[in-house]
């Protein structure tokens, strides 16, 4: 039994946390497949290579090897996973994630690991295109201060300076971006399981997701799928 399962949803809605418990728990792999639209980024500002460079860009992806290390990512024997989160990649990513071919080689990718392994994805485009036939879809879901407030007080941990105002406006101009591009949009799939996890906390939002994954597990078991 191959078992995938597709988180979506926007910025800061607790995605990738609770993937990667939801991966541990039912041994999947995690594949978070943001920071892969976040590592193409870093790697192009890197080597300053603009969004609107597309032949160049799109060599560069291709030359990336990329794997996942439990929640690290692994690019060309580099893990990337700190630098890829700093504020001006943050900045960049939705103009190299908004290019077709970028999108294009990056899901094919991330179509293979689903091929090869048991894995839970996270992103904006699982549930509608890169795991269409995903048995499991969620679409979690917060307000935009709720999502601001998570991600000022993560960085804030780690030590960097940032003002809330400016996390709350990269938040609403990400979320209009990464709803308008023409190429898959940030879009809820009918079969979908929307969760709204404003006011829930983070092991209920893990507990829905595990009790759906638990019955589907029962259900192929005992012969019914
Ligand atoms: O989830 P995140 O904030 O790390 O995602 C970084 C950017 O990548 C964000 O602007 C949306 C984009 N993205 C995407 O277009 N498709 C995905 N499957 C995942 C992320």
């Amino acid at each position: 039994m191959n078992i995938s399962v597709a988180i979506d949803g926007p910025a800061g809605a607790g995605k990738s946390t609770i993937a990667s418990i939801v991966a541990d728990r039912f041994n999947l792999m995690y594949i978070n497949t943001g920071s892969m639209y976040r590592a193409v980024t870093l790697m192009c500002m890197r080597n300053n290579i603009s969004h609107i460079m597309v032949a160049d860009v799109c060599n560069l992806t291709n030359s990336l090897d990329m794997h996942f290390d439990g929640d690290s990512l692994i690019v060309n024997g580099e893990d990337i996973s700190e630098e890829i989160r700093l504020p001006d990649v943050s900045n960049n990513v939705s103009n190299y994630a908004a290019i077709p071919q970028v999108r294009e080689i990056l899901v094919t990718i991330q179509q293979a690991m689903a091929n090869k392994y048991d894995v839970i994805m996270d992103g904006r485009d699982i549930g509608t295109v890169v795991l269409k036939n995903a048995p499991f879809k969620f679409y979690l879901t917060a307000s935009a201060e709720e999502r601001a407030k998570r991600r000022f007080d993560e960085l804030n941990t780690k030590g960097i300076a940032v003002e809330y105002n400016n996390i709350l406006n990269d938040i609403i101009k990400r979320d209009y971006v990464d709803s308008n591009r023409e190429i898959n949009p940030l879009r809820k799939a009918k079969d979908a399981i929307e969760i709204d996890s404003s006011k829930l906390s983070i092991n209920e939002v893990v507990e829905i997701i595990s009790n759906h994954i638990k019955k589907y597990i029962k259900k192929t078991t005992e012969g019914e799928i």
